[in-house]
């Protein structure tokens, strides 16, 4: 057989057998048979003690098949070699592995069962042993008769009663399977690293990806904010451009269209007056133009109060939203009006009053032609509330308005439409928030809260 090394020497307090001569067959006592005289006696005396000696090494040689069976039924290899590297006892399976009848191994030389080689590689081991040490290693062997092994080999020595080491014992222990078992759970420990190290790699990969997405998505919602926030600029420079314009166009009305028409209906009145007589023509065609310039100027009037509304700058806010509902011709459309509009609206400034009043009649307008409501409820307050923000109140103008009509399509409002749209951008535009929803009873709910006061458009 062939070996491979891989371990060494165990140093443990060295373990010594008995002396020479003090073993098992020591134990069979040698009485001297007793002295006589009668010859015959003597033989009788001399046959019983061969009896009792027969018997005595029958004993013996009892417990020696006894102590082999033992050792041969052991799973271990077991063997013991001389000083001089032969085997002077080995178990069945040591001659099993060797390939030799266990009588034949005994008086072999350790180099002709293990082979030169092998024999070699032991020697340190060996020579640990045969200077008394309890020594103990691994290695896997190659055997010619068996299966290749991890063993685990102990050499024992056995000293003489000169304390001089006479040989050695050799246990070798099969642990192939204990091995094979630990390789696998080294293996599996292994495969697990690995597998915890592929899994760290991919989750920072992961990580690394989701932190790009989100730097991406933080920087197209900043752009998309930056550009809500200019296209809020856009509407508002495009509702105060409109305004403006508004003013422009009722200033031209007034002024030049207005005293035009003025002027026609006063000529028309002085060709009236000097052709008095009533069956000539022009006095009932200066009367035609009289009365069409007439209702053209009221109708102008009309467009100009739509258009600016004047009570916003005659009479203020208050009277102008008042002036506002009434003129939406709700009650004419069976709609029962409930108005509650509160003090102190006259003191906000222009475009607070403008965004106010165009909310409303926006609002009034979508109830007579899209609700079918009952009843209108309108609110409009200006009042201190708590900041959500910090401990101070600041001023608020709530303006709300109710129906009871069939509420907000299900599908959501249309995109193109620009009522509430336009309704959004002006209460935004002065830094106001609007809701706009279905009541749970039935009908639209809508409320725009606007802060008013000192430096409420700041910012
Ligand atoms: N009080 C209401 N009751 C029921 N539906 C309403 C009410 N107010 C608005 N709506 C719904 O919301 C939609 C959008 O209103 P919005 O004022 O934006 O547009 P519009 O009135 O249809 O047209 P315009 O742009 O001329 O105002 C309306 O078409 C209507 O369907
Ligand atoms: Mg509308």
């Amino acid at each position: 057989m062939s070996t491979r090394s891989s371990s060494t020497v165990c140093r443990q307090p060295l373990c010594r057998t008995l002396p020479e001569g003090k073993g098992i067959a020591a134990s069979i006592s040698r009485r001297r048979p007793p002295v006589t005289e009668d010859p015959a006696e003597e033989l009788r005396q001399l046959r019983e003690e061969n009896a009792r000696l027969r018997a005595q090494l029958e004993g013996v040689r009892e417990e020696h098949r006894l102590l082999r069976f033992l050792v041969d039924s052991l799973p271990d290899f077991v063997s013991y070699v001389d000083r001089d590297l032969h085997y002077r006892f080995c178990n069945r399976p040591y001659a099993e592995i060797a390939g030799r009848a266990a009588e034949r191994v005994v008086g072999m030389h350790a180099s002709e069962v293990l082979g030169e080689e092998a024999l070699r590689r032991i020697q340190p081991h060996v020579e640990r042993a045969l200077r008394g040490e309890l020594v103990q290693y691994e290695e896997y062997v190659d055997y010619r008769f068996g299966e290749d092994q991890y063993v685990d080999v102990q050499y024992v020595p056995r000293f003489g009663p000169d304390s001089e080491v006479r040989g050695f014992g050799v246990l070798v222990r099969n642990i192939t399977a204990q091995k094979k078992a630990y390789e696998a759970l080294r293996q599996n420990s292994a495969n697990l690293e690995t597998r915890v190290t592929e899994r760290t790699e991919s989750l920072q990969r992961l990580n690394q990806r989701l932190t790009r997405e989100n730097q991406a998505r933080r920087g197209a919602e900043q752009a998309l904010a930056e550009q809500g926030g200019q296209l809020r600029l856009l509407a508002r420079k495009l509702l105060e451009a409109q305004e403006t314009e508004r003013c422009n166009l009722v200033r031209e009305l007034h002024d030049d269209v207005g005293q035009a028409l003025t002027a026609v209906r006063t000529y028309a009145a002085v060709i009236r007056n000097q052709h008095s007589s009533s069956d000539d023509i022009c006095p009932r065609s200066a009367q035609t133009i009289m009365d069409l310039s007439g209702q053209l100027y009221d109708s102008i009037h009309r467009i100009m109060c739509q258009l600016r509304p004047r009570a916003l700058d005659d009479l203020g806010l208050s009277a102008a939203l008042q002036s506002c509902i009434d003129a939406a011709g709700l009650e004419a459309a069976g709609v029962a009006v409930h108005v509650r509009i509160g003090k102190g609206l006259e003191r906000l400034d222009e475009t607070v009053s403008i965004a106010a009043y165009r909310l409303l009649q926006e609002a009034l307008t979508n109830v007579l032609r899209h609700a079918d409501a009952g009843n209108v409820w309108i609110r409009v307050a200006c009042e201190k509330r708590p900041k959500a923000s910090d401990s101070y109140s600041r001023e608020v103008l709530e303006i709300s308005i109710e129906d009871d009509g069939r509420g907000l399509p299900e599908g959501g409002v249309q995109v193109q439409r620009l009522g509430l749209l336009g309704i959004e951008e002006r209460v935004h535009s002065v830094g106001g928030d609007l809701v706009i929803r279905n009541r749970p009873a039935g009908g639209v709910f809508l409320r725009a809260l606007i802060p008013v006061g000192k430096g409420a458009h700041d910012g």
